[in-house]
């Protein structure tokens, strides 16, 4: 994994203040955001269709309820950043769930730049350099976690050639 942030699972909670800095930085921000959090993932999801407009279709529910679930699940891998064993199998459960939405690697680009901007228009003047580097830490973190999962899950899912003609 890749950063300071990932290094906590590698070097643990005393031989990386670095990445334990970064992780107060990502949390105290989020607290921030929570009060305001219905506008945050309007502001996201209005940045990311923006961006990629071809992803647009993918969502068919509704948008405020979706926005709700997006920053719940942001809000558990935060709190859990200082224990990554506990939030990896949910964010790998979650990213199966995003193979079958259609989503795709590159996909993900997109959302961590939707992302970063929600925050960025959010935070205001709270969203200094530092907080901006581990929020995109973090973020790189929880994405390589999910595309790794998505690659593994449809590799396990790929049928033979013979076994799709076979079915028709
Ligand atoms: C760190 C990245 C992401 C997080 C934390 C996240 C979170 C979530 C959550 C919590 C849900 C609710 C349903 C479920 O649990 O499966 C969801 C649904 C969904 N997400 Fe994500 N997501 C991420 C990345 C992406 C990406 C890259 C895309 C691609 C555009 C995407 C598209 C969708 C779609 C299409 C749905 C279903 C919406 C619907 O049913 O209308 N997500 N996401």
């Amino acid at each position: 994994m890749r950063g300071r942030i990932g290094q906590v699972r590698k070097f643990g909670k005393v031989g990386c203040l670095d990445a334990y800095e970064q992780i107060n930085l990502v949390q105290s921000s989020f607290s921030k955001v929570k009060p305001i959090s219905d506008q945050a993932a309007e502001l996201f999801y209005a940045r990311l269709f923006e961006i990629a407009p071809q992803v647009k279709p993918m969502f068919k529910g509704d948008m405020v309820e979706q926005g709700r679930k997006l920053m719940a699940m942001i809000h558990t891998v935060v709190n859990g950043l200082k224990n990554l064993d506990d939030i990896v199998p949910a964010a790998q459960n979650l990213a199966r769930s995003h193979v079958d939405y259609g989503v795709q690697s590159e996909h993900y680009t997109y959302v961590g730049e939707a992302l970063i901007y929600a925050l960025e228009q959010g935070l205001a003047e709270d969203f200094t350099q530092p907080v901006k580097q581990a929020w995109i830490e973090a973020y790189t973190l929880l994405s390589d976690v999910m595309i790794a999962a998505a690659e593994q899950f449809e590799m396990a899912n790929k049928k033979p050639l013979w076994k799709r003609l076979l079915k028709g």
